[in-house]
């Protein structure tokens, strides 16, 4: 099942625009219900205004219906497990859960899994928020 969602954030990385750091990356996610949404990076020449691949791909899952989050693969081709970056982790566990599954990956498939609860301990929680 991991692999399919790798295959998705690596179709995902090829339409990456990214000039200037020349480090695609791509990411998936996949809903309870079976749906994947996938995301690359993209870049600006302002460089601050460019974005992260899990960011598109949580664009994509909202404008999709949103859901329940159960699985999320992320590959970058010039970095074997990369990881998501601090805000990435922030935004992506806006709509996890602490044992949603992360896949890091290299260029052949899934090299580890960990969850989001290990990637954004003690993270901020909005709860009081709402
Ligand atoms: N990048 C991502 O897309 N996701 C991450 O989690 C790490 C970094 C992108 C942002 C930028 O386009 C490039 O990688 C180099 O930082």
């Amino acid at each position: 099942m991991s692999h399919d969602l790798f295959e998705a954030a690596q179709e995902a990385m090829a339409k990456a625009y990214a000039p200037y750091s020349k480090f695609p990356v791509g990411a998936a996610l996949r809903t309870e219900d079976g749906r994947v949404f996938t995301g690359a990076n993209i870049e600006v020449a302002s460089y601050p205004e460019g974005w992260c691949a899990e960011t598109t791909a949580l664009g994509h899952y909202i404008m999709g219906g949103g859901g329940k989050i159960v699985e999320i693969a992320v590959i970058a081709s010039r970095m074997a497990k990369c990881t998501p970056c601090g805000g990435c982790r922030q935004r992506l566990a806006e709509f996890c859960r602490p044992d949603t599954k992360l896949y890091l990956c290299d260029n052949g498939g899934v090299v580890e899994t960990v969850t989001m609860g290990e990637m954004l301990p003690y993270g901020f929680r909005g709860d009081i928020l709402k």
